[in-house]
């Protein structure tokens, strides 16, 4: 089957907060076509970060697309925050989401992309009847909540069930992978089957500058 091109998707979580515009404008030089944007609310994770209204100032200076990764409860009361505050896709966990269907569906009819995500302890079934409601599924390959963390290969076999119920029913949907994303884990989740990639540290935390990062990221799932 013929596969779409790897897409890389830096997660700002790691830029400097002080800085965001700069960060999101270099990524945005370096070619990628998105910005991975994590919320967190302090109940589903145990970390805090940002709300809509980074969202609004992000979505000032740049033009990229804005992916919205939601780690919180109750996502379904934060929609309309996150649409009206610019965000282009809204990804809710699973885990976090009791009524799914229903919530995609609201996000879907605020004319935004869908996604849905999965902790490295949920298995690829449980997203088995909504995959044809969402664009994008998203692999956790660490546990939700920080930045920083070690990648968890036992994923591998999870990103590859999901890779097969995509494929054998030719959906649309992406398939993205997001925790402990370097040029040494991504071929891996590449082979099974991952085509965007989530990348913080990798990327904002190079020596050597954003685009270099990027760029060795890319060399190393070419
Ligand atoms: C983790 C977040 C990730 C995180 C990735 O809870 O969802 O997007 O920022 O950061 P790195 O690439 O540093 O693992
Ligand atoms: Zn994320």
């Amino acid at each position: 089957m013929e596969r779409e091109p790897i897409r890389i998707a830096p997660s700002i979580l790691a830029a400097d907060f002080a800085r965001l515009g700069d960060a999101a404008n270099q990524a945005a030089a370096a070619g990628v076509d998105r910005l991975h944007v994590d919320v967190m609310d302090g109940h589903f994770v145990p970390n805090i970060s940002i709300g809509p209204i980074v969202v609004q100032s992000l979505r000032r200076v740049t033009r990229l697309p804005l992916e919205t990764h939601l780690m919180i409860e109750q996502p379904d009361r934060y929609i309309d925050a996150f649409a009206d505050a610019g965000a282009t896709t809204l990804i809710v966990h699973q885990e976090g989401a009791i009524h799914l269907h229903r919530t995609i569906q609201q996000i879907r009819a605020r004319g935004l992309r869908t996604g849905v995500a999965i902790n490295p302890a949920t298995p690829a079934a449980m997203i088995q009847e909504i995959l044809c409601d969402v664009d994008l599924v998203l692999v956790m390959t660490v546990n939700p909540g920080f930045g920083g963390q070690e990648f968890i290969a036992d994923t591998l076999p999870k990103i590859r069930a999901v890779r097969e119920m995509i494929d054998r029913r030719s959906l649309h949907c992406e398939l993205e992978v997001d925790g402990g994303i370097d040029p040494s884990t991504a071929p891996r989740t590449v082979e099974a089957g991952a085509r965007v990639l989530v990348a913080g540290s990798a990327i904002f935390h190079a020596a050597d500058g954003i685009a270099a990062a990027i760029d060795r990221l890319r060399a190393a799932v070419r």
